[in-house]
């Protein structure tokens, strides 16, 4: 699993030990504006991961993932898909919120390749702990972060990937995409384009 992260490994032997080290992280600057550290949420014995990009600034205040714009949108989709947020493990690449302030507003910043490669060894912890049967990246950060920088979301959004040392991995939209879109019947378009790929869960599941 070298390819997501580097450094020494972890020796938390539990998801409630690395979230208690990872509240403290200052592996990288990100540490320095955020609220606080939003670690990944659910079950340990989740079969499915959801993996974000990094939380906002509804989960930053909060400190809890998806549980802003983009998180409804998910939250949507899944109840589409016919799959219980409950049973998954949601999580995020980058653990702090980057963002630019604007005058009251703090606006998302993306993490750089650097935050990116720091911040997966959390990641990696909680995939070595949980162990889930597939993970889904939700954006071309997550995807290039679980798979590789070949990966483009339009060309393989739906593919599982089978990376080394992971967990097959399910590409797809980021929910914030969705929000984006002005036009109403291209956005119901792609909404429902995410559930087909949401979808794709079940479909591996029931087969593995
Ligand atoms: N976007 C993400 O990638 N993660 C969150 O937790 C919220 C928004």
């Amino acid at each position: 699993m070298d390819k997501i992260l580097e450094g020494e490994r972890f020796t938390a032997n539990s998801l409630s030990e690395l979230r208690s080290e990872a509240e403290h992280c200052k592996r990288c600057d990100l540490y320095k504006n955020a609220t606080q550290t939003v670690f990944g949420e659910g079950s340990r014995d989740a079969e499915t991961v959801l993996v974000g990009e990094q939380p906002g600034d509804k989960e930053d205040l909060a400190g809890h993932p998806f549980v802003g714009p983009a998180g409804i949108v998910l939250d949507k989709a899944l109840v589409e898909a016919g799959i219980e947020r409950d049973s998954c493990y949601v999580t995020n690449t980058v653990k702090h919120f980057k963002f630019e302030p604007r005058g009251k507003r703090r606006l998302h910043s993306k993490p750089n390749a650097g935050e990116i490669r720091i911040c997966s060894w959390w990641l990696r912890g909680e995939l070595e702990l949980i162990k889930p049967k597939i993970v889904v990246a939700l954006g071309a950060t997550a995807a290039n972060c679980l798979v590789g920088n070949a990966v483009r979301i339009t060309k393989d959004r739906r593919r599982i990937f089978h990376p080394d040392g992971l967990p097959p991995v399910l590409v797809t939209i980021h929910p914030s995409y969705i929000l984006r879109i002005r036009d109403r019947d291209k956005a119901d378009i792609e909404t429902r384009e995410f559930v087909r790929d949401l979808a794709e869960i079940r479909r591996f599941l029931s087969i593995h």
